[in-house]
This record gives C-alpha cells, structure tokens and sequence, in this order.
C-alpha cells in the first residue's frame, strides 16, 4: 500500500520538505507520496489529536504548529522533550502518536558532513539569536557535549529564557560584549534572520574571532551570507544553511519510508535551483 507522508502547518505553500522527500522517494523507488496539507490553525489540535485518522504514516510540522503537535504527541524523544516542540511525527505499531524534533540533528549532520571533527575543537560556542532555530541548535550544541554555549540577542530577555532552559552549558550574554566573547568562541553560529535576501546584514566585526574558529550561519537564501563571505575572507573555516534544512529531513523518511536517506551533491542542486539561489 502507498505510505503516505506530508509536511503540515499554516501556510506550507513555501515548504521545500516535498521537493527533498520526493527526490528521495524517487531516488529509491519508494511507493510513497510526499505532500502539502495546510492545517489551519484554529483547527490544529483536533488535527493532531486525531491524526491516525489523517491517512498519513507521519508528516513534518512546521510554523506555527511545533509545539501545539508535541502536546499532541503520546511520546515524545528527548529533542523534542526539551524543545517542547516537534517537526518529525510517526504512528508507531499500535497507532500512538510519537514526536522527534530533528532540527537541532539537521544543524550536527550538517557540521559533521561539512566540516568533520568539529565538535572536537570546540568548547565554547556563540549562539546569535533565540528563536526557535536557536533553540534546537543549544539543544544539539548542548547533547554534542559542547561545554559553554553562549547566547546573544537583540532581545536580551529572550536569550535568558533559552539560556534557562539549557542551564548550565548556556548562558545568555548581552550584544554589546560580543567583541570580547568572539575572542573565545570556537564556533559562531548566526540563528538570527539577518543576512538572509531582503534583510539587513549582520553587522558584526569579526576580527577578535580567533582565525581557527569555524562560522556558520541557518540562513541559506543567499547560499553565501555577507557573515560568511566576511569570515571566508578573513580565512574562517564556514559552512552555509542549507544542509540544515537537509539533514532535519532524514530521520522522518527513514521513519515513514524504512530507508535511511542520503543528502548528497545532487539533491542539494535541486534545492538550490528551485531557491533560485545560485551555488
Ligand atoms: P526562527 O524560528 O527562524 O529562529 P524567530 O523565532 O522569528 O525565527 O527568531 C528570529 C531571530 O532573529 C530572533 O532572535 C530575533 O531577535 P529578537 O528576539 O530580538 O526579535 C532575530 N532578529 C530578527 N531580526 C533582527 C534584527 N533586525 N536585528 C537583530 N536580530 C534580529
């Protein structure tokens, strides 16, 4: 029988999940489909409460319906736990509905393909943002065993919430001392929407940034962030957003469709010419 899985939340119009999983399923010969189905928002709880009857194996979640779906969930793995949201659902053998949040995995398989042995150089991080992105990226900085994560954001209380929830690893830090915290990061990371196409650059100065230390950034429209350009210039190891979006995929096909996927050059290719972004 045709498995069927979907990528849920309100709009889902933009979602690029059926243009990875669908070059999966192809790729492998699947007999599955891959779709959109907007869940508006009003409707959102009964939809994942009542989600055996949806027809669907599993699906993703996106915005704004990660944390409303965790609380839907009968179980949820530690990620999502502790993100008290969830991107990644299942019907597991007894129909009970389970919840992984793969976003914080999607931001380590995209440092471990893209820059190996990263997690080995680095003891202190420097995490710019606190939305959602950022939360599951203290979580994955934090279970990768990284010892000191630091927050900064234009929202300072923000950033003590998320520091909060990762206590004692993170810690939030105000905006105006990054110049003297960059000095002692091994790994910057930009969470934040700046950068990204018809947004204002991050402004930063890198230059206490020891030249060592590796950046990377979520945004991937443009594949090449003016803070990663900056870095490349200034002999920084980096690595761009888009194996992010990538790899947050994997764990859900291998769910629904019983295959352990690969992101490779290919796939990649296809994300980018339908971003219109150029490699
Ligand atoms: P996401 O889920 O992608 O993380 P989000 O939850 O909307 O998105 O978070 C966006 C992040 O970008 C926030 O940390 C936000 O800072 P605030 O908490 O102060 O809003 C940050 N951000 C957005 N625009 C910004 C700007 N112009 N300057 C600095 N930070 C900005």
């Amino acid at each position: 029988m045709t498995r069927r899985a979907a990528i849920t939340g309100f709009p889902v119009a933009h979602s690029r999940s059926p243009l990875i999983h669908g070059y999966w399923l192809k790729h492998h010969g699947i007999d599955g489909t891959y779709d959109r189905v907007a869940v508006e928002p009003a409707t959102a709880e009964t939809f994942y409460r009542a989600f055996a009857k949806s027809g669907l194996v599993g699906c993703n979640v996106t915005v704004p319906h990660k944390e409303v779906a965790a609380a839907c969930c009968d179980e949820l793995d530690d990620a999502a736990r502790a993100m008290g949201a969830a991107n990644t659902l299942w019907l597991d053998d007894s129909g009970r509905l389970m919840g992984a949040n793969t976003d914080g995995l999607g931001f380590l398989g995209n440092l471990d393909q893209q820059a190996p042995g990263w997690d080995a150089r680095t003891k202190s991080a420097l995490v710019l943002g606190a939305g959602g992105a950022a939360r599951a990226i203290v979580w994955a900085l934090a279970s990768r065993g990284v010892e000191k994560v630091l927050i900064a954001n234009r929202t300072l209380s923000k950033a003590q919430d998320l520091a909060d929830r990762f206590a004692p690893v993170a810690k939030a830090v105000s905006w105006d001392y990054l110049a003297d915290i960059l000095g002692r990061t091994d790994l910057l990371v930009n969470t934040t929407s700046l950068g990204m196409e018809g947004q204002p650059p991050l402004d930063l100065d890198l230059s206490p940034l020891p030249v060592e230390a590796l950046v990377t950034d979520i945004v991937y429209a443009p594949l090449v962030t003016p803070l990663l350009q900056a870095a490349r210039d200034r002999g920084h190891p980096t690595v761009d957003g888009l194996g992010m979006l990538l790899h947050q995929a994997v764990p859900g096909f291998e769910r629904w469709f019983g295959v352990r996927p690969e992101v490779d050059d290919a796939l990649r290719s296809l994300v980018l010419a339908d971003l219109g972004v150029s490699p």
